[in-house]
């Protein structure tokens, strides 16, 4: 059994001791604002055979910790590879983002099954595995999936923007819904115990789009599958922490908190911290939640917001984080100066 102050930082608050400073991970952190990012981009022909190569996988996680005393790596996949896996068609086009075929204009959905897509997805585990070898001492791995409602949206709309259609089918084809739910509820418990099985020491469930629903629908595709895939995840023997990020969810993040299951809540942009504080349950973790654009701007702006994140989660055990994914356009040197802010203290 390790002794507790061997514990990663990251792992330590998120088993609620508050730390000062604070650990700090950045959502997105390897991707297209690090040059060698893009240039390892170019070895593979598409995104997603980018995602099912173990070795540049591996490569692209370690960019960023080469460069910046991070606490955590994050595993680099995607939440698109549940769709792919399950036999849908997915695929990238370059400046524009992911596209599927979309299921909302097919009067019959006809979804794979879990444990063929888990097979599928060999790769990903090969690539926790490797991480998990390579990574020094008390940086923490973090395996990840999609939200249930966020997958989901994409599989039925076909692409991101706004998800007016899907909202739509909430009410239009609510049983239809609840199947594709449910197979994305079994596909994606069983998608993250095994990247714990092979390593991550900790979970996040990126929840991107659960912004624009009333309380009701709010309960039926973001509450109810949350729900059942932690308690499934704990079914399966699956003990590590669980980080429920459910973008856009305003008053609603209180309900997310409490009856999910999910033991750390990160933060977005728009939510005051003290109304986190205020609403979550006594002790969870807190992650975020620093304007991601601050870091394409720098200078004082930077300081200034990086500082008032700091003071204003001093109350609760805090993670330092963005409120949502860096952008492209950040620069690497407002990423090493944030760090620097952030392990010197308020
Ligand atoms: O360090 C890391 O966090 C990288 C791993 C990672 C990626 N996607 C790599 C990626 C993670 C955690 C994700 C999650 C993800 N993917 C989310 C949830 C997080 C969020 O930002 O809300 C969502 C909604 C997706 C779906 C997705 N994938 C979109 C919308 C896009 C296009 C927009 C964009 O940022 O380019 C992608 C492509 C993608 N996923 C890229 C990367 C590095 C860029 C593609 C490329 O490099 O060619």
């Amino acid at each position: 059994m390790a002794h507790r102050e061997s514990l990663p930082a990251l792992l330590r608050v998120l088993n609620g001791e508050r730390l000062d400073p604070p650990p700090i991970w950045i959502m997105r952190q390897a991707g297209r604002y690090l040059p060698e990012y893009r240039e390892l981009r170019t070895r593979a022909k598409t995104f997603l055979e980018f995602c099912y190569s173990p070795a540049l996988a591996t490569e692209a996680v370690m960019q960023p910790l080469r460069r910046f005393p991070l606490d955590a790596a994050i595993l680099f996949s995607d939440i698109l590879v549940v769709p792919d896996a399950l036999g849908q068609k997915v695929w990238f086009v370059e400046g524009e983002g992911p596209r599927l075929e979309p299921l909302l204009p097919l009067t019959e959905w006809k979804l794979g099954e879990p444990e063929k897509a888990i097979q599928r997805l060999a790769p990903v585990y090969e690539a926790v595995e490797r991480i998990k070898a390579g990574l020094p001492d008390g940086v923490a791995l973090i395996g990840f999936a999609g939200g249930p409602w966020t997958v989901a949206t994409y599989m039925l709309q076909g692409r991101g923007g706004d998800k007016d259609e899907a909202r739509l089918a909430i009410y239009q084809r609510p049983n239809d819904i609840d199947a594709l739910l449910d197979v994305l509820v079994e596909t994606t418990a069983q998608h993250l115990a095994a990247q714990v099985k092979a390593g991550a020491d900790c979970l996040q469930v990126f929840e991107s789009w659960a912004e624009g629903l009333p309380p009701l629908a709010f309960q039926h595709v973001i509450i109810e599958p949350t729900r059942k895939l932690v308690a499934r995840l704990r079914s399966l023997g699956v003990t590590v922490p669980i980080i429920g990020f459910p973008r856009g969810a305003g008053a609603q993040i209180a309900a997310y908190a409490n009856e999910t299951g999910v033991n750390a809540l990160g933060v977005d942009t728009q939510t005051p911290a003290d109304y986190a504080f205020e609403v979550t349950p006594e002790g969870m973790a807190l992650q975020g939640n620093l304007d991601p654009q601050t870091l394409v701007v720098g200078g004082e702006a930077l300081e200034r917001a990086a500082r008032d994140v700091l003071i204003a989660f001093k109350g609760a055990p805090h993670i330092f984080n963005l409120g949502h994914g860096i952008t492209p356009q950040a620069s690497p040197e407002n990423v090493a100066r944030l760090v620097e802010i952030v392990k010197g203290g308020a």
